[in-house]
């Protein structure tokens, strides 16, 4: 019988459930999730091509939604509009509308669920006839200062309407100091800033904006969102978001960054979420429906290296069926 001669057999540290059990380094449950959700104001929910499963939903669709969500566990989740056209405009007014979408949704979920975590996205594409983050300029430049005054209007609609976390995706400089002193100054201390600090110019954002119609008519993002080439750039940000006040960051795309996650987790104590985006979704969905991919397999072993990587909450569209699928 051949045997080799070795002090350290790392498979004895694997040999049965219990020992894998016992020292299993990172653990996924449904609390680390934000569930990611399309709103829109028509009277029904339209299926997304690009999302299979996820739907743009009316107000009645979404309160279904977030009741099968809630009941799964889920204890938070993110809002964004498809806003009708005729309402899209060059300074994306529509965007701090206190009878907008969104205020109106944030109530109606407030009024149903007062304990569930209800998360906004500020930023301008899905009110701007540009379909920009910001402002642009005629000359098509984005400008910085005249944004971040809307995005604090925004900020303060949502706040006003019961928002418990405000999250700038727009990646103009200095916005979450302005909106952390506006929130300050208008009673809203309490309310938290989960700022995508390091948010990549990402091809994988595309079926998001085909599910809310708000690609960007000229031009791309890459004067506000950041290289995919650069992390050291993303440590800057972090940098600056925590000295403007965020209470947590988040880097996103998630999968393809998981280098990322690890560097901003060696160098900030703040919670980190993680953004697995839309083309993430429709990828694992695509392979999974042709028969190439165990779904169930691959979601929960993409949503544990996101964990492993260092974050602590996941953004996902997976977030209910991941939790079925955990707690069976
Ligand atoms: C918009 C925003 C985007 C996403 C979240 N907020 C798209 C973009 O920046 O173009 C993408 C999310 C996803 O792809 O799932 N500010």
């Amino acid at each position: 019988m051949p045997r080799l001669d070795l002090p350290s057999r790392p498979r004895r540290n694997r040999k049965s459930a219990a020992i894998r059990d016992a020292i299993r380094e990172t653990w996924l449950g449904p609390e680390h999730f934000i569930y990611p959700l399309f709103i829109h104001e028509g009277g029904e929910d339209i299926a997304i091509t690009s999302m299979p499963g996820k739907s743009r939903l009316s107000p009645a669709g979404l309160l279904a939604e977030v009741d099968r969500a809630v009941q799964l566990g889920i204890r938070s989740v993110v809002l964004f509009p498809a806003i009708d056209e005729s309402l899209k405009t060059d300074d994306g007014r529509e965007a701090h509308n206190p009878e907008g979408l969104i205020p109106k949704t944030i109530a109606a979920l407030k009024a149903r669920w007062p304990e569930l975590m209800v998360v906004t996205d500020v930023a301008l594409d899905p009110y701007s006839s540009a379909g920009h983050d910001g402002l642009v300029a005629p000359d098509g430049r984005i400008l910085n200062d005249e944004t971040v005054e809307v995005l604090v209007e925004q900020a303060l609609c949502h706040a006003r309407a019961g928002a418990d976390i405000i999250s700038p995706s727009d990646m103009m400089d200095g916005r979450v100091g302005a909106i952390r002193d506006a929130l300050d100054d208008n009673g809203f201390t309490e309310v938290s800033i989960l700022a995508y600090t390091a948010k990549y110019a990402s091809a994988f954002y595309g079926p998001f904006r085909d599910a809310l119609d708000s690609a960007p008519k000229h031009g791309d993002k890459k004067t506000y969102q950041m290289d995919p080439a650069n992390v050291r750039e993303a440590l800057r940000e972090v940098e600056l978001d925590e000295e403007e006040g965020a209470d947590m960051i988040m880097v996103k795309p998630a999968g393809a960054y998981l280098d990322v996650i690890r560097a901003v987790r060696e160098v900030t104590p703040l919670p980190i979420a993680a953004y697995q985006v839309s083309g993430e979704y429709a990828m694992l969905k695509a392979a999974s429906e042709r028969g190439w991919l165990d779904e169930r397999k691959v979601v929960l072993e993409s949503l544990m290296a996101i964990r492993r990587a260092g974050a602590d909450l996941i953004l996902s569209y997976f977030a209910p069926e991941a939790s079925a699928w955990l707690a069976e």
